[in-house]
């Protein structure tokens, strides 16, 4: 391998080339990345027409003891559904409630994680005509054993009456659930029941663990929130932004009919901005462009979303006294959010009402914000675009063989005209939902092309980025978890490889070998915080063409004598711990590496410091 440091050969790569997609998809923000432990909390998982499903809510006693409905009597506007609870039992007389009560219970997303010496945060809206007296506890999922307890004692909640509560779990459990229980006869309704960790990311609302993941990647941008669920399987479901702001209470959340799960909304478009600049990134916003995945708009009627999109632009960067802009502000966000992307649709190129809706979406948005960048979904790498667009989103799903060959895919594409977005990329090789380390060394191979191309690719993500192991809707992702765990696949690791290549320079370097079809390299060099040092870094990889099983990869960082490689024989299995302790293979193998590719990296290792 010849790394030409000259000036004249380097090159720095876009400072955002390297970020995140986040999709609500395997539940990554409804029960995963967004804290709300109660899954369903406005009883509306049904939509607005009764009976509503109260799914995973369940009762508590027999039908002799409690009945329990669901009808339109809520307070708020936008979410009429409550519960209506009619307790049959009582303390005392011929029906006697059992002990602890009857009510309901909410077991989470697949379970609650409560810890002990942590604090839960309360909330939720009750009316009686009689005084009330509700026990609230946090137990275990059998409803046996409680963590945490406190009583709801009230004379008069004849109105709809918000009660807040704090709980303090005394033991820890990752399957507990909250319950709400009686032994009082009457009626009492329920709406918007919440139970929020306290302890969540600057008290932003984003799980702890699951944010760090995201972090550690140290993103150049975050694109959100979808996917297939900007789109909708119809424009009904699809995500409209201004249903998921203000006061999440009033939020009527909605059904993603793609990947066919309820979301409250919780994390909404001023979420998802509060994220980005949590993680530092640049927030990129797809937003629907009046088509789903089976109706569109006509584009001479699709007037109107264009003025939703031109108020949600208005709402993250509009003065505090505009109109959308003081929306942002009541909710806590006075200063503007930076916004400077936005694609248009998703995956939508080709559809009839494309080309005439983005257009208008185009001017528009042009018009209004001349320095917000427009992504288009025309892949303009084969063919130039017929349109004006400031970047083409490009998407790849394939097989570890077809995602090493499309490492050289920008090699050979036009130097002119918009840049590409690769804003969907990873291997599909099993369909184990972690991937494997082979797909990763596939996927690493592309971000090295990548890396090499980043004149002509502006942005890359991987997808998807999350998985919650109780609902799995795609072949592979980047971080897995459940309630109260969490672990990167090989995808999410290899990403990690490349944290350090944002902004960076780019050397130029020759590889030279027998097999030289089969290699890919790139050396960059990047500064630390404090621009005193210089660090090198250089990724090889090779994978053999002849035969499946002579697949060998080798990458690299140096001065920081970080040298990884290993042979492939035999292949990875499918578990991500397997990739933790294939690194410390590679760590090993590396010392004895005495083929051309190790013997060329000691040849750097011993080069003096750029
Ligand atoms: O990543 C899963 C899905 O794949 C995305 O929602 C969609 O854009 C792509 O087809």
């Amino acid at each position: 391998l010849f790394v030409n440091a000259s000036e004249a050969s380097a090159r720095k790569m876009p400072k955002h080339l390297f970020g995140l997609f986040f999709e609500e998809i395997n539940h990554a923000g409804s029960g995963g990345l967004w804290a709300e432990l109660v899954s369903n909390r406005g009883f509306e998982s049904g939509g607005q027409i009764l009976p509503s499903s109260i799914s995973p809510w369940s009762t508590i006693g027999d039908e002799s003891s409690i009945s329990v409905s669901t009808d339109l009597s809520s307070s708020f506007e936008r979410n009429k559904v409550a519960l209506r609870m009619e307790v049959l039992c009582d303390s005392k007389g011929t029906n006697v409630c059992p002990a602890g009560g009857v009510g309901i219970y909410n077991p989470g997303f697949w379970g609650m994680n409560i810890e002990q010496g942590k604090t839960y945060r309360l909330v939720l809206y009750i009316r009686s005509l009689e005084p009330i007296n509700v026990f609230v506890s946090l137990t275990d999922s059998h409803g046996s054993q409680a963590v945490s307890t406190v009583s709801i004692i009230a004379d008069d909640v004849s109105k709809w009456t918000k009660v807040e509560a704090t709980l303090e779990a005394k033991g820890t459990n990752p399957s507990s659930r909250l319950q709400l229980t009686t032994t009082k006869k009457g009626v009492i309704w329920l709406d918007q029941v919440s139970l929020m960790p306290l302890d969540t990311y600057k008290g932003h609302g984003f799980r702890n663990d699951l944010f760090k993941m995201l972090a550690d990647l140290k993103p150049g941008f975050l694109r959100f929130p979808g996917g297939c669920f900007v789109e909708g399987d119809w424009l009904r479901n699809a995500f409209r932004w201004k249903e998921t702001i203000g006061p999440w209470e009033e939020r009527p959340g909605h059904f993603g009919d793609v990947w066919n799960y309820w979301t409250d909304d919780g994390l909404g478009h001023f979420e998802f901005l509060q994220l980005a600049e949590d993680l530092g990134a640049e927030p990129i916003w797809v937003f629907n462009n009046g088509i789903s995945h089976n109706d569109e708009v006509d584009s001479a009627n699709i007037i109107t979303f264009v003025q939703e999109i031109l108020d949600g632009i208005e709402f993250a960067r509009g003065d505090p006294d505009s109109t959308w802009g003081s929306v942002r502000a009541a909710m806590g966000h006075p200063e503007p959010f930076v916004l400077r992307y936005v694609a248009v649709g998703n995956e939508d190129c080709g559809k009839p009402n494309y080309l005439g809706n983005y257009l208008k979406f185009y001017s528009a948005i042009r018009h209004a914000y001349p320095d917000i960048k427009i992504i288009s979904n025309c892949d303009g790498s084969s063919l130039p675009l017929d349109h004006p667009a400031d970047f083409y989103d490009f998407h790849t799903y394939d097989s570890a063989d077809i995602m090493f060959l499309l490492a050289r895919y920008f090699d050979s594409i036009s130097r002119h005209g918009p840049k590409a977005f690769v804003s969907e990329y990873a291997v599909h090789e099993d369909n184990s939902g972690v991937g494997n380390l082979l797909g990763a060394l596939a996927e690493a191979s592309f971000l090295i092309g990548l890396e090499r191309n980043s004149d002509v690719v502006e942005m890359a993500s991987y997808a998807p980025l999350f998985l919650n192991v109780n609902d799995r809707k795609a072949v592979a992702d980047a971080i897995v978890f459940n309630s109260s765990q969490v672990f990167g696949t090989p995808s999410y690791w290899m990403q990690h490889f490349f944290i350090e290549s944002n902004g960076a320079i780019l050397l130029d370097s020759t590889l030279q070998a027998n097999s030289s079809t089969s290699l890919i390299a790139s050396a960059i060099i990047w500064q630390n915080l404090d621009n005193s040092k210089d660090y090198l870094r250089v990724k090889v990889l090779a994978m053999s063409t002849h035969t499946f099983l002579s697949r060998k990869a080798f990458a690299c960082s140096l001065p920081e004598v970080l040298l990884l490689g290993f042979s492939f024989l035999p292949f990875p299995s499918t578990q991500a711990l397997n990739f933790v302790s294939v690194k410390s293979y590679w760590n090993r193998s590396i010392l004895n590496a005495t083929d051309v590719i190790g013997t060329s990296l000691q040849a750097i290792s011993n080069s003096p410091r750029l």
